[in-house]
C-alpha cells in the first residue's frame, strides 16, 4: 500500500560509520529509503539423475536479478507457477544461499556473512507461507508456536511476559488469546494463517516474505488477511515482499510490481503504471488473462494467447528467454537475431518503469506492441 512520505525514517540498527558505510559492509548505503536490494542474484540447482546422482545439468532459478525494495513498500513479484519466486524470496532472507550475486539489508552484505554473522539479521527479516497448515508444527500449541522465535532469539525474558508477549501478538492478528493452549487443527484455515502471521511478527521485524499468504485460502477469507496484513503494515512499518501467481492478487496491496519470467525480471513498475500502460509483451498478456468485473468491456476486449509451454529453466532459450512465446517479435521479425541471441537487460524507458525487451532499445524504432486495454 502507499506509504506516507511524511514518517521519520527508521532508526538503523547498524550504526554507520563516519563515511558512511554500515559497519561490517564493504558497501557504501547509497540510499537510506531502500531497505533491500538484490545484485545480479543468482540461484541454481544442481540437477542429479540415477542412481549414482550423476550430475547432468543446473536449474537456473534465479538468473540475475537486480532491484530495490524500499522502506514500508510493498513490492509485488508475480509470474508463472515455477519462474523462481519463492527461490527469489528465500535468496532474500539467505534461507536459499544464493549461487552468485548480492543481497543487501540496510547497506550490509548478507550474502558474505557467515550463518553466525548472519544470526542476529534474522530477527529482522521474516516470512509468511502459502500452506498455513504445512508450515506449522501440528505438535506445538499456538502459544509455542509464536513463542519460538523469541526464544530463538533470546528475546523471551521470563515465563509470564514470555505468555504476554504472545497473548498481544494473538490480539494483535485477531485471535482469541484464551485459544493459546489450542493446536493447529483446531483453527480454519483463515485463523492459521493468523497464526502464522503473528509467528512472524513476534521477533518485531523490518521486513516479510509473503509467499502466496492467500493462494490456499477460501475466497472469503482472503480479504480478512489482506486487511490484516495492510493494518499491520502500518501499524509497525513493515516492507512486504508479496509474491502472487497472478496479477490481480497483488494489485491493490503493492506500491510496485515486479514480473517473473524464466528466472527472470522482465518489467518492474509502479503498480498503477503497470496496469495502466503495461511494456513487456509478456506482462501485457499476464494483463489481457485478469478478468475484468464489467461484463461489456469484457466482451470487447483481446486476450493475448500465449503459444506455446514455458521452457525449461535447465534449457532456457537463448537471448531474450521469452522469445519461443513473444508476440511482439512475430510482429517485429527484424528484432529476430538480436531477441534470439541478446539477452534484454532490464532497464528503465520511463521515470522508473523498467523492462528488459529489445523493442524499447534506442535506435531504429519497431512497431511496439498495442498496450493491453486497462
Ligand atoms: N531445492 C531445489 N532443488 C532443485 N530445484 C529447485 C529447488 N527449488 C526450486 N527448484 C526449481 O526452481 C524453479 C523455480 O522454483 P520456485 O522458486 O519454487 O518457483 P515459483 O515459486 O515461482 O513457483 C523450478 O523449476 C523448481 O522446480
Ligand atoms: S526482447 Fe524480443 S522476444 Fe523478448 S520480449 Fe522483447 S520483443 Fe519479445
Ligand atoms: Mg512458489
Amino acid at each position: 500500500m502507499p506509504s506516507s512520505s511524511l514518517r521519520p525514517p527508521l532508526p538503523r540498527f547498524a550504526p554507520p560509520t563516519p563515511n558512511g558505510a554500515a559497519a561490517d559492509s564493504p558497501r557504501a548505503i547509497d540510499d537510506p529509503a531502500v531497505l533491500v536490494r538484490a545484485d545480479n542474484l543468482q540461484v541454481h540447482f544442481p540437477l542429479h539423475k540415477g542412481v549414482l546422482q550423476r550430475p547432468v545439468g543446473v536449474v537456473q532459478a534465479v538468473d540475475g536479478l537486480t532491484f530495490d525494495i524500499r522502506r514500508r513498500e510493498t513490492l509485488g513479484l508475480v509470474g508463472e507457477s515455477g519462474c523462481g519466486k519463492s527461490t527469489t524470496g528465500r535468496a532474500l532472507l539467505q534461507l536459499q544461499r544464493p549461487t552468485a550475486g548480492r543481497v543487501t539489508f540496510e547497506g550490509t552484505d548478507l550474502t558474505a556473512l557467515s550463518e553466525r554473522a548472519l544470526f542476529p539479521f534474522r530477527k529482522h527479516m521474516q516470512m509468511i507461507f502459502q500452506d498455513p497448515y504445512a508450515s506449522l508444527n501440528p505438535r506445538m500449541t499456538v502459544g509455542d508456536i509464536v513463542a519460538e522465535p523469541l526464544r530463538t532469539h533470546g528475546l523471551a525474558h521470563g515465563q509470564r511476559a514470555l505468555r504476554r508477549r504472545v497473548q498481544d501478538l494473538m490480539t494483535q492478528v485477531g485471535l482469541d488469546p484464551r485459544y493459546i493452549r489450542r493446536y493447529p487443527h483446531a483453527f480454519s484455515g483463515g485463523q492459521r494463517q493468523r497464526i502464522g502471521i503473528a509467528r512472524a511478527l513476534a521477533t518485531n521485524p523490518q521486513f516479510i516474505v509473503c509467499d502466496e499468504p492467500i493462494s490456499a485460502l477460501d475466497v472469503s477469507i482472503q480479504a480478512q488477511i489482506m486487511n490484516l496484513m495492510q493494518d499491520l503494515q502500518e501499524e509497525f512499518d513493515l516492507t512486504y515482499l508479496f509474491i502472487a501467481h497472478d496479477l490481480s492478487a497483488v494489485r491493490h496491496i503493492s506500491d510496485r510490481i515486479a514480473v517473473m519470467y524464466l528466472g527472470q525480471i522482465v518489467e518492474l513498475a509502479d503498480a498503477e503504471a503497470l496496469y495502466d500502460a503495461p511494456k513487456h509483451p509478456y506482462t501485457q498478456a499476464l494483463i489481457s488473462a485478469v478478468p475484468i468485473p464489467d461484463p461489456e468491456v469484457e466482451a470487447e476486449r483481446t486476450r493475448v494467447v500465449l503459444d506455446g509451454e514455458v521452457p525449461s529453466p535447465v534449457d532456457p532459450p537463448a537471448g531474450c528467454r521469452f522469445h519461443t512465446r513473444c508476440p511482439a517479435l512475430k510482429a517485429n521479425p527484424s528484432l529476430r537475431t538480436r531477441c534470439t541471441t541478446e539477452t534484454p537487460v532490464l532497464r528503465e524507458v520511463k521515470g522508473d518503469h523498467q523492462v528488459a525487451c529489445h523493442l524499447y532499445d534506442t535506435g531504429p524504432s519497431h512497431e511496439l506492441p498495442p498496450q493491453a486495454a486497462p
